[in-house]
């Protein structure tokens, strides 16, 4: 496991701080957005607000409606000028998003009204195996092709260019000749469950002590 940004110790009062309202967008099947939503389910300062997808067939509306989390669905041309995605991230109090499996480019728009505040996860160790058309498994049958001996994930900040923004964290998993694209997509999801949820409380601990 590596720490890759400086974060300070978690602050155990949590009445420190006001609650901060996250937006989720997922394109499929919305695992990590599901594991997210249980993670702060108790949490007081931390709430999965609104589930945001691009595919009205996204299984991730469907792990919304069955988590009580309101979701929304804005298509392909809409995410081209933005307006109407922002004007519903301002009605929400939207203060950070959370990419987990999110396949569109992020509007410049919101990326200026979110500076630093949206996260992206990585199914890959950036640099290596990021980039257009890297995504699902396209990254793990790269990864497998390549005979990489490790593979993992990255969390990191969202900015203009795909898979380039500041990182925040890596974790690896081993790869052996044994392995198949399925087999490495099964350990980096396992690694996405046990650090993902952990790492983005801990962005959001490091954000409200800068305020
Ligand atoms: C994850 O592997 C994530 O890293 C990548 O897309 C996948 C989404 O899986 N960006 P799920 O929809 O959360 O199950």
């Amino acid at each position: 496991m590596q720490f890759l940004a400086h974060f300070s110790p978690f602050c155990a009062d949590n009445n420190l701080y006001m609650t901060k309202n996250i937006a989720i967008f997922a394109s499929g099947s919305g695992s990590n957005a599901e594991n997210i939503a249980r993670y702060f389910q108790e949490n007081d300062t931390v709430k999965i607000k609104l589930i945001v997808a691009n595919k009205s067939d996204a299984y991730v509306l469907e792990r919304a409606r069955n988590l009580g989390i309101p979701s929304v669905v804005f298509l392909k041309k809409e995410w081209d000028k933005a307006d109407n995605i922002l004007a519903v991230l301002k009605e929400n109090d939207i203060d950070f998003i959370v990419l987990a499996g999110f396949l569109l480019r992020i509007p410049e728009a919101i990326l200026h009204a979110y500076p630093n505040k949206i996260i992206n996860i990585h199914p890959a160790l950036l640099p290596k195996y990021g980039g257009k058309g890297m995504y699902g498994d396209n990254v793990h049958k790269a990864v497998v092709a390549a005979g990489e001996t490790e593979s993992g994930i990255t969390i990191h900040y969202v900015n203009e260019e795909y898979d380039k923004g500041e990182m925040i964290a890596q974790f690896t998993c081993e790869v052996t000749p044994a392995d198949t694209y399925e087999t490495v997509a099964a350990k980096v999801h396992a690694l996405e469950y046990e650090h993902f949820p952990r790492v983005i409380k801990e962005v959001l601990n490091t954000e409200s002590q800068k305020h």
